[in-house]
């Protein structure tokens, strides 16, 4: 009996015969059955995307999907940018990469510099991965009860990373008012981000509106967003509008046919601010408010001031998301379409069929799936803390009755 290196040869010569066997047999099926080999699919019709340059290359220019089952159940189209795409996972990465581009070209920041911010969200990862790139330090405080593995991932990523008690904005030990501190401690050579202030973030999102009028050849009736810093509806609401040609009649503003439409969560001021010019929430009236800072489970979304970058956004309309209805979304679009969201992507999805009802049939509606659901997976997309919260998904099927 052969042992040891010879039955080692003798198994991979069977492994090959049988694996040569199975791809004659194949062929010799699909020549019976009149199919070639192979036939070139739509997608060998040159429009793959170019080189990307570098990790950078990576960021932006993400796809338009047109979700299928909203499109179906609204009669309109329903496309959304997958900004879960970019290279860091979510929309912030534009605006990670629009800071740093643009305190470098100012002289503020250079290599080896630090930058730092206060975020518990997404921009710590996207400003990390930047920083890698552009070989910068990064520092990110964060409040200690945000999940550990957003922590883990940053250390991951090379960042370093603070932990601070939570605590009110109005206190020196805020993790925002630490990330700032501490740019201000290394003078000339440390940024603090500040997504919230710098219009960077604004800026960065002109380039989402231009890529949203492009990819749809400026054939849209109305972007509808949740905001958080405000950068994304500012950004695309302030492009869209300015090369909407229907916009401007001669020198007379005629009505603006693209409507931007504001989604915003439980305990959020922003919807009364768009619809009756005052910052206010109810849950902001006395003994109503909860533990949570923003009273939902959406991340991201919603606030309760106006940003410099929320002040230039341009917005017409705006309606109230609830928290049930992000996580019914969240599953229905996970069940139908396959696609696996964010909370507030799943929030933003709920306003584009607020807004589809609005508009009525045959419109054309962008929205932003601003991260991914892995981002999520110790509350949004867990089922025991939705069990707490008395938020376990429930709706089945494919029509839309679970959107108020
Ligand atoms: C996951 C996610 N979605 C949405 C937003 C809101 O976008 P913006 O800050 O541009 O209003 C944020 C902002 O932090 C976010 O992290």
């Amino acid at each position: 009996m052969p042992v040891g290196k010879d039955a080692l040869l003798i198994a991979l010569a069977a492994a090959g015969l049988i694996s040569l066997t199975n791809q004659v047999l194949q062929l010799l099926l699909r020549w019976r059955r009149g199919n070639p080999l192979f036939v070139l699919q739509p997608w060998d019709d040159g429009s793959c995307r170019a080189i990307a340059d570098g990790l950078e290359g990576l960021i932006g220019d993400t796809p338009l999907v047109r979700i299928r089952s909203l499109s179906e159940q609204t009669g309109c189209e329903i496309l959304a940018k997958a900004e879960m795409l970019n290279i860091g996972g979510s929309v912030k990465d534009r605006v990670a990469l629009e800071v740093v581009r643009e305190a470098m070209a100012e002289g503020c920041l250079k290599p080896g510099g630090l930058i730092t911010e206060g975020t518990a969200g997404s921009t710590g990862v996207s400003l990390a991965v930047v920083a890698a790139g552009r070989g910068c330090r990064c520092r990110i405080s964060m409040p200690d009860d945000a999940a550990a593995e957003k922590a883990e991932l940053l250390r991951a990523l090379g960042a370093d990373v603070r932990r601070v008690r939570p605590v009110s904005i109005t206190h020196p030990e805020h993790f925002v008012n630490v990330a700032r501190r501490e740019a201000l401690a290394e003078p000339g050579s440390a940024l603090f981000a500040n997504q919230f202030e710098n219009l960077a973030n604004f800026r960065a999102h002109l380039r989402t509106g231009c890529e949203i009028w492009r990819q749809t050849r400026g054939r849209l009736h109305a972007f509808v967003s949740g905001a958080g810093t405000g950068g994304t509806i500012a950004g695309v609401s302030s492009y869209l509008k300015s090369q909407d040609p229907r916009i401007k009649v001669g020198d007379v503003r005629a009505t603006v046919l693209i409507v931007v439409m504001l989604v915003d969560p439980p305990g959020s001021s922003l919807f009364n601010k768009v619809k009756r010019g005052v910052l206010y929430a109810r849950e902001e009236a006395e003994g109503k408010r909860l533990r949570n800072p923003f009273d939902t489970i959406t991340e991201g979304i919603g606030i309760n001031r106006i940003t410099a970058n929320f002040s230039l956004a341009k917005v017409d309309d705006a309606f109230k998301g609830s928290d049930r209805e992000a996580v019914e979304m969240a599953a229905y679009l996970l069940h139908n379409d396959g696609l696996f969201v964010g909370s507030s992507a799943a929030m933003n999805c709920v306003g584009a069929v607020k807004a589809a009802r609005a508009l009525g049939k045959g419109h054309t509606i962008v929205t932003v799936l601003c991260d991914g659901g892995q981002r999520h997976l110790s509350k949004f997309h867990n089922p025991e803390y939705l069990a707490q919260q008395g938020l376990v998904p429930q709706h089945t099927g494919r029509d839309l009755s679970f959107v108020e």
